[in-house]
């Protein structure tokens, strides 16, 4: 997770005494634009805009709790990777943060390609009408109807994971008189400083063909026999939520050492790198990502010394950054309910969602941060722990944060950089009603995503 991602203690706190956190230096009612997406701000009453658009008009409109995009920042991201990359390589966003048929119609008039690893994201791309050949598709264990399906739509790329898949995607092109361009997805070894859950590039997981012992070269030898296949590259997605460049760093090397293999052995240049996803986004103040240009650049540098170094012409980079676009564009709005103080501990805080809209914090130990949005207030700072209303004392949001002491049942309070793998990972767990995804943008707001219903939840339950 975060660098911060096993909490020494709440953000803001100075120093842990007794058994209780000071209070935070920063002002409270400052909106750290580190962790808030561009255009939240807040009004002249001291209540959250996004977008031009008050919290209470968006709490009265769509209800709580729910997750605000604001679609001028996610669309100035995407513009801003790929001109950081320009057109010599190309941006593909991984779906998996989070999709749907706006994102992908956004997606495609900024410019960027499309990862999708799923037949259910795939369905959602073309039904959006992201032109196939800008569509990439990955996955350890895509079945054989996925892999029909997106052979046929004809997806610009297959990432292969696995021997079985190189012969399973072959065999299926070949049926259909097609050639597939793929990429092989190798393991390169290393070990990415996030949570091991979301680490791939090491060699003990399910992802990829390792390139230990040969074993990516034996995949290159295979790929490059088949008819139905044309081998444009490899791909290596290290991990999530990676601020450290110097495993890209290694990543990119090993990789470039096996393009040197493959033109030694084969006589063959691979045209196509890919690099995969995972930059780091700021969850709280304590997160310093790097812009886009800078990673391009630090990327492309790389890539072309390494090149120069093994003799090689440089490949076409690829990247797949996920929640670097679409991560810091959104906040959760929830309403205040239930708080108990517990004496000498901290204040709990609970919700109207939790874990089944924010499954992160119970799963990675990520943090957040959270801010009371409906209003300013000058009370003195309270510790709290922001938690859901789930059946579960792991339900929590926010960990520790401090909120002002006044908070009361009511008000609203938001939680920022909430736009990756929340939604996409939310659950009906206990029954909840996945929250609706609201797209705001100058002064408009719209539904994307609609709020699940009871009678969503009843049509799928055949009695
Ligand atoms: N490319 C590949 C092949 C991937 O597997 C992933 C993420 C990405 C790109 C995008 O990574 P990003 O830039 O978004 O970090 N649920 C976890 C993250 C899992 C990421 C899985 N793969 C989380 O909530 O942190």
């Amino acid at each position: 997770m975060s660098r911060s991602a096993h909490p020494a203690g709440p953000r803001h706190a100075d120093v842990l005494t007794e058994g209780h956190y000071t209070a935070p230096a920063a002002d409270l009612n400052v909106l750290d634009e580190k962790v808030w997406s561009r255009t939240v701000s807040r009004d002249a009453d001291g209540a959250l805009t996004v977008g031009g658009i008050g919290v209470a008009r968006l709490a009265e409109e769509f209800g709580t709790p729910a997750y605000f995009l604001d679609e001028s920042d996610f669309r100035a991201r995407c513009r801003a990777w790929a001109d950081a990359f320009g057109p010599g390589a190309d941006v593909f966003y991984a779906g998996k943060a989070f999709l749907s048929r706006a994102v992908v119609r956004w997606l495609k008039e900024e410019g960027l390609n499309l990862d999708v690893c799923s037949g259910g994201e795939l369905a959602t791309a073309l039904d959006a009408g992201m032109p196939a050949e800008r569509i990439a598709f990955h996955g350890n264990n895509k079945t054989v109807a996925e892999i029909e399906r997106a052979v046929e739509a004809g997806v610009g790329r297959i990432v292969l994971d696995s021997f079985q898949e190189i012969v399973r995607v072959a065999h299926i092109a070949q049926q259909r008189g097609v050639r597939q361009r793929v990429q092989i997805r190798v393991t390169v070894g290393v070990e990415a400083h996030t949570h091991e859950f979301i680490a791939t590039a090491h060699e003990d997981q399910k992802f990829g063909i390792a390139l230990a012992g040969g074993q990516a070269a034996e995949a290159v030898r295979r790929a490059l026999t088949l008819d139905g296949l044309e081998l444009i590259g490899i791909h290596s997605h290290i991990g999530s939520q990676i601020f450290d460049m110097a495993g890209f760093e290694v990543s990119a090397r090993r990789v470039v050492q096996l393009l040197a293999e493959v033109r030694d052995e084969h006589g063959v240049e691979l045209p196509e790198i890919d690099l995969g996803g995972g930059l780091g986004i700021a969850y709280t103040s304590e997160d310093d990502p790097r812009e886009p240009h800078e990673i391009a650049k630090a990327l492309s540098d790389i890539v072309t010394r390494e090149c120069e170094a093994a003799n090689l012409n440089t490949p076409r980079i690829s990247v797949e950054p996920g929640r670097a676009i679409v991560g810091p564009t959104a906040f959760t709005l929830y309403e205040v309910g239930t708080i108990k103080p517990l004496e000498g501990l901290r204040t709990y805080v609970s919700v109207d969602g939790g874990m089944s809209d924010n499954i992160r914090t119970a799963l990675y130990d990520a943090e957040y941060s959270v801010a009371l949005v409906s209003r300013t207030s000058d009370a003195e700072p309270m510790l709290v722990r922001v938690v859901g209303k789930h059946c579960e004392s792991g339900d929590i949001v926010v960990k520790d944060a401090f909120l002002p002491a006044d908070l009361a049942p009511g008000d609203l309070i938001a939680v920022p950089a909430t736009g990756a793998y929340c939604r996409s990972m939310a659950s009906n767990y206990n029954h909840a009603l996945r929250p609706p995804v609201v797209a705001v943008r100058d002064g408009g707001a719209r539904v994307i995503v609609r709020r699940e219903t009871e009678e969503d939840l009843l049509r799928l339950d055949v009695g």
